[in-house]
């Protein structure tokens, strides 16, 4: 069975299906799917959906871009939906230069601000790092992000920083964009990271894989990354499949 390790069903794109391509999943060889929220908003929005379907669990926590609705109040709620049993994450969480709709200095604020809320819950956390590589990284060696470990979602830098987050315990997440032809340095990261230590994601409705890029996103094109990952390691499609599914159990701690 297939974990897709990170998705966004929430999304309005999914408005006019989402029940029906939800309860599909199992069946279709989906079997776990974490659903991530980026805005506070959202955070209700993902929980409900894992208290509807068995097969569906939820990451609380707020996106780079959506961080300025932030304050204590907000963190202390989210604090609190962290104890429903269905949450298995603090996340999305972290910087984003590129898009920078928000601050530098408001982005780190509540950046680290998350991350200790995931050490006061116990769990792990699901980082979202663009153009700010080493300043994502600073700040998570700086606040012992390792405490609680997690994943560098969509994983977008080189070999070498890699290496660094695998050192401090961190998972490394691959989806769509390593099925493109032009991403050579993913291929590589791909190539080169443990299998033990890579999750699958979607990221979805967003970064669909080869050959649907461009479309709408969701779980059922995950086997094109598996493939993918599958060819540059030369190893078969199915070992790819059971290993990230048994590697997301373990970093989400879902008990089989
Ligand atoms: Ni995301």
């Amino acid at each position: 069975m297939i974990f897709d390790t990170h998705a966004h069903y929430d999304d309005e794109q999914f408005d006019g299906d989402r029940d029906e391509l939800l309860k599909s999943m199992p069946d279709l060889g989906v079997g776990t799917i974490v659903d991530v929220s980026a805005t506070y908003e959202s955070c209700e929005k993902v929980l409900a959906l894992a208290g509807k379907y068995p097969h569906v669990y939820a990451a609380i926590g707020v996106h780079p871009d959506e961080v300025g609705e932030l304050n204590e109040d907000k963190i202390q709620h989210m604090k609190e939906l962290c104890c429903n049993k269905k949450v298995v994450a603090v996340g999305e969480i972290g910087l984003d230069y590129y898009w920078d709709n928000e601050p530098h200095e408001v982005q780190q604020k509540w950046f680290i601000r998350q991350l200790e809320l995931a050490k006061e819950v116990n769990l792990p956390v699901i980082i979202h790092s663009r153009e700010a590589s080493q300043e994502t990284f600073d700040i998570m060696k700086e606040h012992h992000a390792g405490s609680t470990g997690g994943v560098i979602h969509c994983y977008s830098g080189s070999k070498e920083m890699a290496a660094e987050y695998l050192k401090m315990g961190y998972y490394i997440g691959i989806g769509g964009v390593v099925t493109f032809k032009n991403a050579r340095v993913m291929k590589e990261v791909a190539a080169a990271v443990p299998l033990e230590r890579i999750l699958i994601e979607t990221d979805c409705p967003y970064l669909a894989p080869t050959p649907y890029r461009g479309k709408r996103n969701s779980s059922l094109f995950l086997p094109y990354v598996i493939e993918e990952i599958a060819k540059l390691k030369g190893i078969a499609p199915k070992t790819v499949e059971e290993t990230t599914w048994e590697n997301a159990m373990r970093m989400y701690k879902i008990n089989g």
